[in-house]
């Protein structure tokens, strides 16, 4: 059984959602009857202060993962912060009124949740969850997990060794601007964008 807040959770929400494959600015659509999704026994709902979008969302918004994604409807968005307002049974790392974070798809492109980040309310499994620190807002909270994690798993993939020098492409932008600031606490890596 699911524990929420004192505050009432609505039955439904304000979300951006499209119906059908297409460029955002032919199916994307603001609606303000989604239900808000019920949490699973692993899940926590979190009301969503921010969220960020990236090039996955638009890329799935076209189609171009259609034989692994969640068909439409969906509610697009993979990054969120927000405060925990209900928990399911399993839940241990969290309670309502946890300021959070995350990116609430653990597999990009495998049956991600219909229900995405552009709404008021989403749901994710508390594995893909942090608590937001208290130095960071909401904006700058969620702009951060897909990106950073994308740009970590690069360096990580890079296998780079002490004295080698890095050039990163595209540094101006989400990855690349993460991947400058990884760099940059790391006295072992020469940068050059
Ligand atoms: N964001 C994620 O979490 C994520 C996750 C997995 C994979 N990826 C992939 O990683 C790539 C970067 O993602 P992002 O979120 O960092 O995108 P982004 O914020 O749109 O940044 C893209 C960067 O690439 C530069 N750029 C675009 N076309 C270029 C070209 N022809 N030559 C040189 N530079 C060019 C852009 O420069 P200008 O600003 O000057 O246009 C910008 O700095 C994308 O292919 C994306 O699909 C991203």
């Amino acid at each position: 059984m699911a524990s929420s807040m004192f505050q009432r959770v609505p039955s439904t929400m304000k979300a951006w959602l499209y119906e059908e494959y297409g460029s955002p600015e032919k199916v994307l659509q603001l609606k303000s009857d989604v239900p808000v999704p019920e949490v699973g026994d692993d899940q926590a709902l979190i009301k969503v202060e921010a969220a960020a979008i990236n090039p996955v969302d638009f890329k799935r918004m076209l189609g171009f993962f259609r034989n692994t994604d969640s068909p439409p409807p969906a509610v697009p968005g993979y990054d969120v912060a927000g405060v925990v307002v209900k928990v399911g049974s399993q839940v241990e790392k969290f309670k309502v009124g946890d300021e959070v974070y995350g990116v609430i798809n653990e597999k990009g492109i495998e049956s991600p949740h219909k229900i995405g980040t552009l709404a008021e309310y989403t749901a994710a499994e508390e594995r893909v969850l942090a608590l937001k620190p208290k130095n960071l807002k909401f904006v700058e909270a969620a702009s951060l997990p897909l990106a950073i994690e994308t740009a970590h798993e690069g360096l990580e993939r890079a296998g780079l060794t002490s004295g080698q020098s890095i050039l990163i492409l595209g540094g101006a932008g989400g990855v690349g601007s993460l991947a400058i600031q990884a760099c940059s606490f790391s006295s072992e890596f020469l940068l050059q964008t």
